[in-house]
C-alpha cells in the first residue's frame, strides 16, 4: 500500500495546500478550511482506495465533506473493482487562522494505514506530550512538567535551560507554563497548530525538542501517525469536560477514559503512510509559492513499513507550455 499510494497522498495534501493558500490572509478561516476540504476530498476521489475516514471534518450531521464514517477513493464511483481498504484521517488544514492570517506553521495533512490502524477519536481535547527519538521513553504524562524536562535534557544530552518546549498558547495552560518557566526551559508560545509543532519535535535541527499541554484528540492521532514513521513519542490522554462527553466515549467503545495513550494505541497500523503540505511558511516546510507561471510546494512524505521520509518539492506547471522551472 505504502509505496503505491505514497504520491497519490501527496497529490491529495498538494491540492488541499494550494487552496487553502490562496486564501492566506484573508481573515476567514472557514473560507480557507472550505477551500481546503474541498480540494482534499476531489482529489482524494481519483485514488485507487476503498477509503473510510476516522479522523476528518466531523460527525456526519454537522459536516458536509471528509465526514466520519464517509467513504472515498475510487471504489465509490467503480465498487466492483477492487481496492485496498485503508483508514483514512486527515485535517485538510491545520491551523484555519494560521492561514486566515498569514502566520507560520499551517498545513495539509493526511495519514492513511490498513483498517484498524488510526484510533477512531472523538473531537475533544486532549492532554499531550511529545518528544523525538532520542527522547523515546523518558516522558511520563502524568510527572510533573520538572521531572519530564529533566530526562529530555538529560537524554539530549544538555541543560535543562537549552531546551525549546512548544505549548499552545491558551489560558488553561496558565499553571503548565508557570511550571515550564520554574524548571528553567524555554518555551514558544503558539497560536494554533500543536500537530505541526509535534512533527517538528521528532525531527532534529527544528529546535523543537518536546510539545506539550492540551489540543485536539484528532490531531493527536495524526502526530501519532508522523511519530511512528519519525520514531518518536507521544502520550496522551482525552480530557472530559462535560458528562456528554463521557456518554459520547462510552457509545464509542471508549471503556477506560482516563487511559493513558502512547503512539501505537493512537496509530496502532502496521503500514502508514503520513503526508503534510505546508500552506504558510514554517519551520519544517515552506507555504505554497504561486509565481505566475505555476506553483511550488514543499511536502513530507513517510512511511513506516520501508521507512522512508520524503521532503519533496513539486513545481506544478498548470498546464502552461512556457514555463521556466528554476532549481532552488
Ligand atoms: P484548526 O486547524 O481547527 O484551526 O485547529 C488548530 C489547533 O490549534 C490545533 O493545532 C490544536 O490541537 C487545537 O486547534 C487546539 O484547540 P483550541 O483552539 O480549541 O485550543
Amino acid at each position: 500500500m505504502e509505496e503505491q499510494l505514497s504520491l497519490d497522498f501527496l497529490r491529495v495534501v498538494e491540492n488541499a495546500a494550494i487552496a487553502a493558500a490562496r486564501t492566506m490572509g484573508f481573515g476567514d478561516r472557514h473560507k480557507a478550511d472550505e477551500v481546503a476540504v474541498e480540494a482534499m476530498r476531489k482529489t482524494m476521489d481519483s485514488v485507487e482506495i476503498d477509503g473510510t475516514v476516522v479522523i476528518g471534518e466531523g460527525e456526519r450531521d454537522e459536516a458536509p465533506m471528509l465526514y466520519i464514517g464517509e467513504k472515498v477513493g475510487l471504489a465509490t464511483h467503480a465498487p466492483k473493482a477492487l481496492f485496498p481498504q485503508v483508514d483514512i484521517a486527515v485535517d485538510p488544514l491545520e491551523g484555519t487562522n494560521l492561514c486566515a492570517t498569514g502566520a507560520p506553521n499551517a498545513i495539509a495533512v493526511l495519514a492513511a494505514s490498513e483498517r484498524g490502524g488510526l484510533l477512531n477519536a472523538p473531537d475533544l481535547y486532549m492532554e499531550k506530550i511529545v518528544v523525538g527519538p532520542s527522547c523515546k521513553g523518558a516522558i511520563d504524562l502524568d510527572a510533573p512538567a520538572a521531572d519530564n524536562l529533566k530526562s529530555i535534557a538529560k537524554r539530549l544530552d544538555r541543560d535543562v535551560e537549552d531546551l525549546v518546549v512548544v505549548v499552545l498558547d491558551r489560558v488553561r495552560h496558565e499553571k503548565l507554563i508557570d511550571d515550564i518557566r520554574a524548571a528553567g526551559a524555554r518555551i514558544r508560545l503558539i497560536g494554533d497548530g500543536d500537530l505541526s509543532a509535534g512533527i517538528s519535535a521528532a525531527v532534529l535541527g527544528t529546535g523543537v525538542h518536546a510539545v506539550m499541554g492540551t489540543g485536539g484528540a484528532p490531531e493527536g492521532v495524526l502526530t501519532a501517525a508522523a511519530l511512528r514513521c519519525l520514531n518518536g513519542q507521544i502520550q496522551a490522554r482525552l480530557v472530559i469536560s462535560k458528562p456528554e462527553d463521557a456518554e459520547r466515549l462510552g457509545k464509542m467503545g471508549v471503556k477506560d477514559p482516563k487511559r493513558i495513550y502512547d503512539t501505537e494505541d493512537l496509530a496502532p497500523g502496521k503500514k502508514m503512510v503520513f503526508a503534510c503540505t505546508g500552506v504558510t511558511d514554517g519551520n519544517l516546510l515552506k507555504g505554497v509559492r504561486f509565481f505566475g507561471e505555476g506553483v511550488r510546494t514543499s511536502s513530507m512524505i513517510l512511511t513506516l513499513d520501508d521507512r522512508q521520509v520524503r521532503f519533496i518539492d513539486s513545481v506544478h506547471l498548470e498546464k502552461r507550455p512556457d514555463i521556466k522551472v528554476r532549481f532552488y
